[in-house]
């Protein structure tokens, strides 16, 4: 078996074009979604048209038996794992105490609890390769705290701080921790409709999930730790550790409102919670 990266939330957006983006790169791939996504056709896809193997498993990674089943999986198969990319995550701009906390229940156990559980089970497994890596997907959301992104924020922030504290602790070894943080991207129709809304200056700065995954992977391997796709978002990032701070947060409050604003705009038919969460 040639060296293998894991992909979770590889059935949409970001996820898919990263699997997409390491197929092109020769590598073997295991993908990772929800049940009914998708993921048997993209597979196929990718081992017809890429020559590589591409193995997925269908789990909910909310629940602790199915990240259990999944780095299992790895372990008992004898995986020649050498990149794990954590991308799975769910989020959304939302009235905290309007919302049912169910929904931020999920958040938190996708974003944080799988997230770091796998990379827990899975860096003995990466650690028996030569060089291995680990791509954790945070977001450009972690230095603009505003309202309606507490959660989502929250979470992102937890994963850029796990992954810098995990580089660090991992260091001498041959494990690379990188964190990506992406500004908004076009990952999907949804994001795409929210997009659409969003003012002209802010469209502009919207990236496709294609740039972001080939940029993404490149500089990882490349041996990159902290990625931000997008001159102009490196410029205007640049730009806000610049600005006094009520301004910064002024133009957050701007952002996210009109965030909202977009979010309830999309119609979409009466869907059970679980499908709600899918809405970025
Ligand atoms: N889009 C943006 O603007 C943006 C900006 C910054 C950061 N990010 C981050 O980038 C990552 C990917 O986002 P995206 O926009 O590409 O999202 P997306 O298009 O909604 O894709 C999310 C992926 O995660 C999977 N997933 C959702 N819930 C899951 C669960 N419970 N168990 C297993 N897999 C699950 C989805 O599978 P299904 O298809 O089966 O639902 C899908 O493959 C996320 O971590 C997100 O926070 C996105």
């Amino acid at each position: 078996m040639k060296k293998v990266t894991l992909i979770t939330g590889a059935s949409d957006g970001l996820g898919k074009a990263m699997a997409i983006s390491c197929a092109q790169k020769k590598m073997d791939l295991i993908l990772v979604a929800l049940p009914d996504s998708g993921l048997p056709a993209l597979a196929r896809f990718i081992e017809e048209n890429l020559e590589v193997k591409a193995y997925y498993l269908e789990l909910d990674l909310t629940e602790m038996d199915n990240c259990l089943k999944l780095t299992q999986y790895v372990k008992e198969n004898n995986i020649s794992l050498s990149f794990l990319i954590n991308n799975a995550g769910i989020g959304g701009s939302y009235d905290y105490l309007k919302e049912d906390f169910l929904l931020f229940d999920k958040m938190i156990l996708l974003n944080t609890r799988a997230l770091s559980f796998i990379t827990h089970e899975l860096i003995p497994v990466l650690a028996r390769q030569e060089k291995s890596y680990i791509l954790n997907v945070s977001s450009m959301i972690i230095h603009f705290d505003g309202p309606f992104k507490q959660i989502y924020g929250a979470t992102k922030s937890f994963i850029y701080y796990f992954s810098k504290c995990l580089d660090y602790e991992l260091k001498g070894q041959n494990i690379q921790v990188s964190v990506l943080c992406p500004a908004g991207v076009n990952s999907n129709i949804k994001m795409r409709l929210l997009h659409n809304n969003c003012s002209k200056f802010q469209k502009f700065t919207i990236l496709s999930p294609e740039y972001v995954a080939d940029y993404a992977i490149e500089k990882c391997l490349a041996g990159k730790k902290e990625i931000i796709p997008g001159k102009l978002i490196k410029f205007l990032f640049y730009m806000s550790s610049l600005m006094p701070k009520s301004l910064k947060r002024y133009l957050t409050l701007i952002n996210n409102k009109n965030l909202v604003k977009s979010q309830n705009i999309i119609k979409e038919p009466l869907l059970p919670l679980a499908s709600r969460l899918k809405v970025l």
